[in-house]
């Protein structure tokens, strides 16, 4: 097997910062020495990269993706294969992307589709959530099965009525299932009911740009469902993982329910601490680029997102990557805000815009490994595999430049959309080389790797629980 050994950098797990060598056989990481002993310990190495002046990070894990995801009359507009690729050149090595269950149907025909669409087009390692659309007393069965075979976490939607949508009875067997079986109920917490009455009378008063998708969309009908979700949850005895948190009333939910020593835990976006609902006013129709849901808020909420992240009421920053091209796409809602396809893509920018926050003095080194790579890896059962740098781990590594300057742009991106809603912000901080599974993948601005390098991953039962 070939050996490689990364020496000179200064590793940065979510634990400790040290100067160390890191030496690599095969597929895994096997030793750490102090910086400049590898010689010294007699170990050998096929190939030696030399990350002097750089970090040394574990590949980043991008808990919430949706790849080739049908919605709104249209797929997201990245397929595995370019997705992957995208993520790869941004310094991630693991995505956990949502299977979909359709309505009437089984869960394992819905993980299958996802399956066929995955396998052998991947850059990086993968795995899968499930999304459970339609609860009832197979998918409830179905559960338990997925569960064993390493799918361990499922998505409900308190919003989306008449697609993903799941009533309050729903979603509290799923939770008992869950409270049984191991699986972690992801919750889309927004009062979907509600909202939807509020986008019928926006829309009956002529108020039909993109704007208005961030008004309807209330603060309120997310602390609200926030709350009722958390409750639920108590009343089945199960943790509870709330996705994509953008108002600062439901950060502050996540908190008083954390408080009491709950298990309950939140996930966070870049697109919420580095956008805001400026963006979805922009004229002539632009703002259909940053139509995601949960939507952007007004920028006061950043500043609390960004105090969730650094007491641990927020654990996971994920990127929710769900690209639709401006042109084709977006367009679908000109004239009616209710048309404009859900999601933004990020998956390339993530590690590096939180570097930025780690530059800017938001968070810490290693608690930008925390947030992007550890705590996602321990929330969906990954960790130590993915999401840290010690013998035994998975060799999915990254050597970071933090000096880089660069400014992301749709003209250099990887992704497989016609935009960037980061365009021309100028970060610093870049991935020099990127290896998964001891495979370098990117180097330098060449990519090395091949679509279906990466491997499917079962997963364990969550592994954050107090
Ligand atoms: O707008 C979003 N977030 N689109 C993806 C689907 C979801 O709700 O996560
Ligand atoms: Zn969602
Ligand atoms: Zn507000
Ligand atoms: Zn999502």
């Amino acid at each position: 097997m070939s050996r490689t050994l990364i020496r000179g950098g200064l590793v940065i797990t979510a634990a400790d910062e040290v100067h160390a060598d890191v030496l690599i056989d095969g597929e895994q990481v096997v030793a750490l020495a102090a910086a400049g002993s590898a010689v010294a310990e007699g170990w050998t190495a096929d190939t030696v990269i030399d990350a002097g002046g750089k970090y040394v990070i574990p590949g980043g894990v991008d808990a919430h993706t949706h790849m080739e995801l049908p919605f709104g009359g249209t797929f997201a507009s990245d397929t595995f294969e370019t997705g992957t690729r995208a993520a790869a050149w941004g310094g991630t090595t693991t995505v956990v992307d949502f299977a979909v269950q359709s309505m009437g149907g089984a869960l394992r025909e819905g993980l299958d589709a996802w399956h066929a669409k995955a396998a052998g087009n991947c850059a990086i390692d993968y795995a899968f959530h499930m999304i459970l659309a339609d609860v009832n007393e197979n998918s409830l069965k179905e559960m338990d099965l997925l569960v064993d075979e390493g799918v361990t976490s499922f998505k409900l939607f308190m919003a989306y009525p008449g697609v993903f949508y799941s009533d309050d009875g729903k979603i509290l067997r799923a939770m008992q299932r869950g409270a049984d079986n191991g699986g972690l109920v992801m919750m889309h917490a927004e009062n979907g009911i509600a909202i939807d009455v509020l986008v019928g009378q926006a829309l009956a008063a002529g108020k039909t740009d993109p704007r208005y998708h961030g008004e309807v969309r209330r603060e309120l009908l997310e602390a609200e469902a926030t709350h009722r979700a958390i409750q639920l949850a108590r009343v089945a005895g199960s943790p509870l993982y709330v996705v994509h948190v953008s108002a600062q009333q439901a950060v502050a939910e996540l908190a008083a329910a954390r408080d009491m020593g709950l298990n309950v835990f939140g996930e966070t976006c870049p697109q919420y601490l580095f956008l805001s609902t400026d963006n979805l006013a922009e004229p002539d129709f632009e703002g259909a680029k940053y139509v995601c849901s949960t939507p952007l808020r007004p920028k006061e909420h950043q500043a609390e997102l960004w105090k969730g992240l650094r007491t641990n009421d927020l654990q996971v920053v994920s990127t929710d990557h769900c690209p639709f091209c401006f042109s084709g796409q977006k367009e679908l809602g000109r004239g009616d805000f209710s048309k404009i396809p859900n999601g933004l893509p990020g998956v390339e920018n993530r590690m590096d815009l939180l570097h930025q926050a780690v530059v800017d003095g938001h968070i810490s080194r290693r608690r930008w490994i925390e947030i992007a790579a550890a705590s996602p890896a321990r929330m969906f059962g990954l960790y130590p595999r993915k999401g840290t740098i010690a013998p035994g781990s998975d060799a999915d590594i990254v050597i970071y430049d933090p000096d880089a300057e660069q400014t992301i742009s749709a003209s250099t991106h990887h992704m497989n959309v016609d935009y960037s809603a980061y365009e021309g912000r100028q970060v610093r901080g870049k991935a020099r080389t990127v290896l998964s599974r001891g495979t370098v993948v990117v180097d330098d601005d060449r990519y090395l790797g091949r679509a279906g390098h990466g491997r499917y991953q079962t997963r364990q039962t969550c592994q954050y629980l107090v």
